[in-house]
């Protein structure tokens, strides 16, 4: 979480600080702040409680002079969001910023008491001000106070600090959380992540954990976690990832949902040629004896999902795990075993640990992503790209189906290696992926429909979602994709364990959404219903047109998607999911693509 920058330019930096800041938005929106050194040598900054624009106004009025800045957008771990605890954090010479946790600043501010030092704010983040600014104090130089300082602090965290009187030095440091410096001409950038780079530079240089840097206008000096000075490669990226704009839509969300069929062709372009699934050399299920799907929130549930695929059509064993819980369970893993972490930034903290816990445990890990550069992208074995596209709405959509359909394709795979289907199966499957996003388009018409039930869920207190088999995960993601969007309670349930204990919620008051393919499992969902209509619970019921007519009478409301799809129908019940959540959220008049108190990349545990 939060998002760093930082640049050694030739011109005033202020502006530009801010315009990366934007593109880290995503990241934590808690609260901004820039700080520079000015031609006299000055230092100085400016920070501003809420969103981005706040900081912007406040540069207006109190410009920021100076080629040499850092800035800083956050997501608050320790101390509300006010602007004593927004970042830079600067004590004496040297300002701060940091994206990460700080573990032992408990310590680390104790330890300063006895130096008559008082912390003006309630962070983590300013102990590293402190330490650096008592450091240069005993006469160390900047590279030395901040070396003296890194050495103080468990925890993870990506850093980077400007001194007074240096016009022409910038320290950053790495240890867990990511950190990317970017090379131009005359020019050096740092930032959390190489899409805040991008305008400025396609030349990116990761640090790899344990690295501190020292940044010149000349280039950059990197020293590994004995101090000795290293090499790390320079690579391009593809700067058109860039661009980022609304298409139109009235949210970053409305445009993304509308987004899918076209990705999900783009991703069945990328993995199906002809009549084959061609994945990367060497990716042959055949040989895997059980498969553990780790990801967190909807990434979790996308392989919540995909346990139904390849236990069901391949006869592979699944773990699925919230990495989380993964990392820290230590579970035993077979040698045997594959790995796939999933995750749309490819940077989430958890995520990440969980992999780097199965590297050298399992056969193969593998990394579903969507950010090509991401630490999860580099770090597992394979890297398979979900093809999204950049996803700016901070609750995800299309990053949800895209991973779906790479994982229903790796289960599909998986089925065929594993002798469980024949060739007909396995191309009447591939028909049914194939046929996904034209459907898909047709389920994007249910918009205005999910709008006219926003009306009635955005009054509610507690909303709960049903679902069997593949449908219980993408009823977990209605219900999470609510509770983020409107902050209405809700919860998903296994359509079948509503009767050991979650019914005695259901009253009048409480809409139930109900989602029930016409298959083979639906008469039973149909008296999970009926059991709550019973109750005079109110029942909006998704389902397709064989479905909506066999429910019968009693349903409060009803939602029609196309039949079709087969087994990977669970992609198109994503789509009324996040239309209900983001027309309820529409209604209540909540901040959809930014919703309060998250962050679209979570890079602390
Ligand atoms: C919910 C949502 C989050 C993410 C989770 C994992 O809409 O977006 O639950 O899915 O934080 O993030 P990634 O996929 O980046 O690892």
């Amino acid at each position: 979480m939060c998002g760093i920058i930082g640049i050694l330019g030739s011109h005033e930096v202020s502006p530009q600080l801010v315009d990366a800041l934007r593109r880290l938005e995503y990241r934590g929106y808690d609260s901004a702040g820039v700080a520079t050194v000015d031609a006299a040598g000055r230092l100085d900054r400016r920070r501003a409680v809420g969103k981005l624009v706040n900081l912007s106004d406040r540069l207006v009025h109190q410009p920021l002079p100076g080629h040499i800045g850092i800035g800083h957008t956050r997501w608050a771990t320790h101390g509300a969001a006010t602007e004593v605890n927004a970042h830079p954090h600067q004590s004496g010479r040297v300002a701060v910023v940091h994206n990460g946790i700080i573990e032992n600043f408990r310590d680390l501010r104790t330890r300063l008491e006895p130096l008559g030092i008082t912390p003006q704010s309630q962070t983590d983040t300013e102990t590293v001000a402190l330490w650096t600014a008592h450091h240069l104090d005993q006469g160390l130089a900047p590279l030395e106070a901040a070396r003296a300082t890194l050495a103080l602090l468990h925890g993870a965290f990506s850093l980077a600090f400007i001194f007074e009187g240096e016009h022409d030095l910038m320290i950053a440091a790495r240890k867990g959380s990511p950190l990317a410096i970017g090379h131009g001409t005359g020019e050096m950038f740092l930032g959390s992540d190489a899409v805040a780079l991008a305008p400025f530079t396609d030349r990116i240089t990761y640090l790899e954990d344990g690295d501190h840097a020292v940044l010149t206008r000349a280039g950059v000096t990197i020293y590994d976690a004995a101090e000795q000075q290293t090499s790390r490669p320079v690579s391009r990226i593809d700067t058109g990832s860039a661009v980022i704009d609304k298409g139109g839509h009235r949210h970053f969300m409305a445009k993304e949902i509308a987004e899918q069929p076209v990705v999900i062709g783009d991703v069945l372009g990328h993995y199906v040629k002809g009549d084959r699934i061609v994945l990367p050399e060497g990716l042959d299920f055949a040989k895997a004896e059980r498969v553990a799907l780790v990801g967190c929130g909807t990434a979790h549930l996308a392989g919540h999902v995909a346990k139904y695929w390849f236990e069901q059509l391949a006869g592979l064993p699944v773990d699925i795990d919230v990495a989380s819980e993964f990392r820290y369970r230590e579970p035993p893993l077979s040698p045997d075993s594959w790995f796939i972490a999933i995750s749309q930034s490819g940077e989430t903290a958890d995520t990440l640990a969980a992999l780097h816990y199965a590297r050298g445990k399992v056969d193969r890990t593998l990394g579903l992503v969507n950010v090509g550069t991401s630490a999860i992208a580099r770090d597992a074995d394979v890297a398979l790209p979900t093809l999204a596209g950049i996803e700016v709405s901070v609750a995800s959509s299309k990053a949800f189906t895209c991973q779906l359909t790479v994982l229903a394709v790796l289960a599909l795979k998986a089925a065929h290696d594993r002798g469980r289907i024949d060739d007909a199966a396995f191309a009447r499957h591939l028909g049914d992926l194939r046929a996904i996003p034209a459907l898909l388009s047709q389920a994007l018409a249910l918009s205005d429909e999910c709008r006219a039930q926003a009306d009635w869920l955005a009054q509610a207190r507690d909303v709960l979602y049903l679902g069997r088999g593949a449908l219980y995960p993408v009823a977990l993601e209605g219900a999470l994709k609510l509770k983020e969007l409107s902050y209405i309670h809700a919860e998903g349930y296994a359509s079948g364990e509503l009767k050991h204990g979650p019914i005695a919620l259901i009253d009048g008051d409480v809409p139930v959404v109900v989602l029930a393919p016409h298959d083979a499992l639906f008469d039973k969902t149909i008296s999970n219903m009926q059991e709550v209509m019973a109750r005079h619970g109110r029942i909006l019921l998704i389902s397709d047109a064989g479905g909506i007519a066999a429910a019968g009478e009693g349903v409060t409301a009803s939602l029609t998607l196309p039949s079709g799809g087969g087994v990977f129908q669970p992609i198109l019940y994503a789509v009324p999911m996040q239309y209900l959540a983001y027309h309820t959220a529409v209604a209540k008049g909540t901040d959809v693509d930014q919703p309060r108190n998250l962050a679209k990349s979570v890079t602390v545990e």
